[in-house]
């Protein structure tokens, strides 16, 4: 597997954060290329690397899916995405003909053998016609239960390996997997077709520039590192909050909740990130390794303990910034007695020496104030306090929060005397902001994972062992929630920060959730 693999030539900072990275000619096969995904997010990224010179000339898309659609129709869809979703604002002429020459339309079903033995004859065209060299990258946007016919059928019509000397990848969207057993399922399923580094396993968080500024933030500076531990910190809370309820994603929601959705992948990244040794290098690999070797330290919650270590919640009617809401269990596609959490929180312990002892939380859930995405460091307060005989604890503990959205930057709380004859202490901040300190505006996460496939990076892609550790964390809890049905749900007002349970729990402990 993957993980004993070290790559000597690579140089650890171009590896990871090199400037001028090109990748070779390729085509790539978006199955599920009606969907939302392909038109709100992939197209647009591709469509920005093609207009910053990032892609080679030969570098095509087919679409996959089923509608009788047209190359002119999909290539008037894509456009119009863009129109409405890039970044960079509505498609540049020339640019979006000179993209549009290399994009295809496939129509054929998932199950459809001919349409694979179709999908192969026009790749060995492509191939030809537009000088790809047999370099391709199959992206499964589709919904999770087409993945196993679609990895089956490629390895079963020889896609899974190039002619000519070429490279193949697959990219796999999330979800990946409901629980440990189907997640290792799917793996089974990609590596008897695929070999691990073909393989490519998304969590767009870890295409955000500022996710990866936490190892820039970590190891490319000398006064952070020797604080980061059990001496220094007293806890760590991770936040991914949204103002939004389910919308029109009632149905898939309800089948996954705040744990599936969001703690497992997104909040388990940031944790491993933040908590993971320095590695030997930025290779792929040693970058991987040691996130795996900080989940496999997380202290599992049994399914019996799931009361002392978690917190679940559901939103009820409500409103955020005067918009009425309505609750969880009336949005369509949702059971009208759904038992799925709209909100989480977890106490993690990591059993290093480093962490022994500091709590993680983490939360994440819908309808609550605000949109944020944050890792708040809190250090411990100082051991003294020579002022106006105040007691230490009614002096603001120190905080390094990293925000990741929105306002991306680096903010850390320290305790200043306020102007005046007293000692009268007060809270004030040093921040970075990353909009005003480099003025430009930071790609999105797609284009630096969508570039990154192509190149043949996987440090941001999450790799076999690392899926299964966090699922094996997540799992026991899944199994301790279905045990007990929740007595109270809805049990939170949508505006309102979770449920009171999540504040008790936090209080138990001598604490509160930072006011975001
Ligand atoms: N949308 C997002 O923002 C987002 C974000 C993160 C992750 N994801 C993940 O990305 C994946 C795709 O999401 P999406 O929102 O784009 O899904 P979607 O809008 O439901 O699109 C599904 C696509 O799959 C095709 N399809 C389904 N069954 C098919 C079959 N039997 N044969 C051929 N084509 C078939 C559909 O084609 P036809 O309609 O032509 O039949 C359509 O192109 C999902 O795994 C989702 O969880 C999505």
């Amino acid at each position: 597997m993957g993980s004993e693999t070290f790559n000597p030539t690579e140089n650890p900072l171009r590896a990871g954060l090199r400037m001028g990275r090109s990748p070779e000619p390729c085509t790539m096969v978006i199955f599920g290329a009606t969907g939302d995904l392909t038109s709100r997010k992939l197209v647009p990224a591709l469509y920005n690397l093609a207009r910053e010179r990032r892609l080679a000339a030969g570098f095509s898309v087919v679409g996959f899916a089923r509608r009788d659609w047209s190359d002119e129709h999909f290539r008037e869809v894509l456009l119009n995405g863009i129109n409405a979703y890039s970044r960079s604002g509505a498609a540049e002429t020339a640019l979006w003909e000179n993209f549009a020459q290399g994009v295809s339309y496939h129509r054929s079903d998932f199950s459809d053998h001919d349409g694979y033995a179709r999908l192969a004859q026009r790749l060995d065209a492509i191939d030809v016609e537009r000088g790809a060299g047999g370099n391709r990258v199959f992206y499964l946007a589709t919904p999770p239960d087409a993945y196993a016919e679609i990895i089956q059928q490629l390895g079963a019509h020889g896609l899974a390996r190039s002619p000519n000397g070429g490279w193949t990848r697959i990219i796999v969207e999330k979800p990946f997997g409901r629980d440990l057993g189907s997640a290792q399922e799917l793996n089974r399923q990609l590596l008897a077709v695929f070999d691990e580094d073909q393989i490519y396993r998304i969590d767009h968080y870890l295409g955000k520039e500022t996710v990866q500024n936490i190892l820039v933030f970590r190891f490319a500076n000398g006064i952070f590192e020797p604080i980061w531990s059990r001496r220094y910190i007293d806890h760590v809370q991770i936040t991914v909050s949204e103002s939004i309820g389910v919308e029109d994603r009632g149905g898939y929601y309800d089948q996954s909740g705040a744990l599936r959705d969001m703690i497992q992948n997104h909040l388990m990244q940031l944790l491993a990130l933040v908590a993971m040794e320095p590695p030997v290098s930025y290779d792929a690999n040693a970058v991987r390794d040691e996130k795996v070797k900080v989940l496999r330290a997380i202290r599992p919650i049994a399914p019996e303990a799931v009361n002392e270590f978690t917190v679940r919640g559901q939103y009820d009617t409500g409103s955020i910034m005067g918009k009425p809401i309505s609750s969880y269990r009336s949005e369509r596609g949702v059971a009208p007695d759904s038992q799925t959490e709209t909100y989480a929180a977890l106490k993690l312990f990591i059993e290093s020496w480093r962490w022994a002892g500091v709590p993680f939380y983490l939360r994440s859930g819908k309808a609550l104030p605000r949109r944020v995405s944050e890792i708040a460091i809190q250090f411990r307060s100082a051991p003294l306090m020579l002022f106006d005989d105040l007691p230490t604890n009614e002096v603001e503990p120190n905080t390094l929060a990293i925000k990741i959205q929105p306002d991306e930057g680096i903010t850390l709380k320290f305790s200043s005397k306020a102007p005046g004859q007293t000692s009268q202490i007060r809270p004030v901040t040093m921040d970075f902001r990353y909009g005003s300190s480099f003025g430009v505006a930071s790609p999105e996460a797609y284009e630096r994972l969508l570039l990154d496939s192509l190149i043949g990076d996987g440090t941001l892609f999450t790799r076999r062992d690392e899926v299964e550790a966090s699922w094996s964390l997540m799992t026991p809890i899944l199994q301790g929630w279905a045990a007990e049905a929740p007595r109270n749900f809805p049990n939170y007002e949508a505006g309102v920060w979770g449920p009171l349970e999540a504040d008790d729990f936090m209080a138990r402990d001598g604490r509160i959730w930072r006011r975001l």
